[in-house]
C-alpha cells in the first residue's frame, strides 16, 4: 500500500499562500506562468491526477470533461460562480463539484457599489481628462453625473451579494427594490419591495445591479425590451456575468442615451470584451475585479482547499458539493 498523496493540477497560478498549502497537502502540479489552457491542453495536463483545481472561465465543458482522464475525482473551482463547469457532465463521470460561496460577498458588493457610483459620478471621464492633461479648472457645469442618494435601486438576484449590495446601498438612503426566485424573510429583506414579476420591477429602477448567476434563464436577461423598460435616464451594474447582458442591446441604449451610464465588471467572452464598450466615455469599466482583494482570493483559495482536502484526504463529501441542477 502505498502512501502517495492526491495529485492536484492547478490550472492558475493562485495567491502564495494557496500554493503552498496546495503543495503541503498534496503531490501539486502548478501552473507558475498562469499559462491560460485550452480544453484539449487542460484535459491532457490532467492525466494522472485525482483532482483539478480551476478558476473561472477556464473551459470545463462537457467536451473537456469527457476528455479528462478516468483519474479525476473531483474539480473544485475557485470562485463562487461555476457556469465554466458542466456539473451535469461530471455528475455522469462521478466527478465531484465545489465552489467558493460566502468568501467574497462582501469584496464583490464593494465593487458593485464603486460600479453603481463610478457610473453614476462618470468617473472614467473624470480621471482621463485628468490624466490626459485636459482638465482646465473647476468649473460649474463640468461632467455633471446622475445623483445615487435617495434614488431607487432595483436588484436582480438577491441571494447573498444582491444583500450585501442591498446593505451598503442602504447607507445611500437608496429605496431597494429586488427580484428573486423567492422572497426574502423580513430579517434579511430588511424593508425592500419584492417584485415576484422581475419585468414588473424595472420601470421602478434609476438603478438596476445585476447579482444573478449566469444560467440558460438569466442569459441575455437584460435585452432590449427590458431595458426600454426601465426609467430614462437609468444606470445598469453588473458584477455577476457577462453573459446576463446583452451587449448590443446595452450598448444601443448607452449611445442613444435611453440609459445615463452603465458600470460593468464582467463581460460575455471576457476578455474579448465587445468592441463597442471601448469607446464609450458613459461605461465605467472595469475588468473583472469584483473579488480581487488580498483577504478575498486567500479565502477563496482555503475554501477551495477545504473541499479537496474533505474529499480526498478524508473521504467525506466537500463542504460547498455543488449539486447538478434540476
Ligand atoms: C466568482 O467567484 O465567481 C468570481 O466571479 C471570481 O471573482
Amino acid at each position: 500500500m502505498t502512501n502517495r498523496k492526491p495529485r492536484v493540477l492547478a490550472t492558475r497560478h493562485f495567491p502564495p499562500d494557496v500554493e503552498a498549502r496546495l503543495s503541503a497537502n498534496f503531490d501539486a502540479v502548478l501552473n507558475p506562468d498562469d499559462r491560460l489552457f485550452e480544453g484539449p491542453a487542460l484535459a491532457k495536463a490532467s492525466d494522472g491526477c485525482d483532482a483539478i483545481m480551476c478558476a473561472a472561465g477556464d473551459p470545463l465543458n462537457a467536451e473537456t470533461i469527457a476528455r479528462l482522464s478516468g483519474s479525476i475525482r473531483m474539480i473544485a473551482t475557485f470562485s463562487v460562480g461555476y457556469e465554466h463547469v458542466d456539473v451535469a457532465a461530471a455528475a455522469k463521470r462521478k466527478i465531484a463539484v465545489s465552489n467558493t460561496p460566502d468568501v467574497l460577498t462582501d469584496a464583490t458588493a464593494d465593487i458593485a457599489m464603486l460600479c453603481l457610483l463610478g457610473a453614476a459620478r462618470r468617473a472614467h471621464e473624470g480621471t482621463t481628462m485628468l490624466r490626459t492633461h485636459h482638465w482646465v479648472g473647476w468649473s460649474p457645469t463640468q461632467l455633471m453625473g446622475v445623483h445615487v442618494t435617495g434614488k431607487r435601486l432595483g436588484i436582480l438576484g438577491m441571494g447573498r451579494i444582491g444583500q450585501a449590495m442591498a446593505d451598503r446601498a442602504r447607507a445611500f438612503r437608496m429605496t431597494i427594490h429586488y427580484t428573486n426566485r423567492s422572497r426574502l424573510p423580513p430579517e434579511l429583506e430588511k424593508g425592500a419591495l419584492f417584485h415576484p414579476d422581475a419585468d414588473a420591477m424595472l420601470p421602478h429602477c434609476d438603478f438596476l445591479s445585476i447579482n444573478a448567476p449566469l444560467t440558460p434563464a438569466t442569459r441575455k436577461w437584460v435585452n432590449a425590451e427590458r431595458i426600454a423598460r426601465l426609467p430614462k435616464g437609468a444606470v445598469v451594474i453588473n458584477t455577476a456575468r457577462g453573459g446576463v447582458v446583452d451587449d448590443d442591446a446595452l450598448i444601443a441604449a448607452l449611445k442613444g442615451g435611453h440609459l445615463a451610464a452603465a458600470g460593468l465588471d464582467v463581460f460575455d467572452g471576457e476578455p474579448r470584451i465587445h468592441p463597442g464598450y471601448y469607446g464609450l466615455e458613459n461605461a465605467f469599466l472595469l475588468p473583472h475585479m469584483g473579488s480581487a482583494t488580498v483577504e478575498t482570493r486567500n479565502a477563496m483559495g482555503f475554501k477551495a482547499l477545504d473541499n479537496l482536502e474533505a474529499f480526498l484526504l478524508r473521504g467525506q463529501s466537500p463542504p460547498d458539493l455543488v449539486r447538478v441542477s434540476s
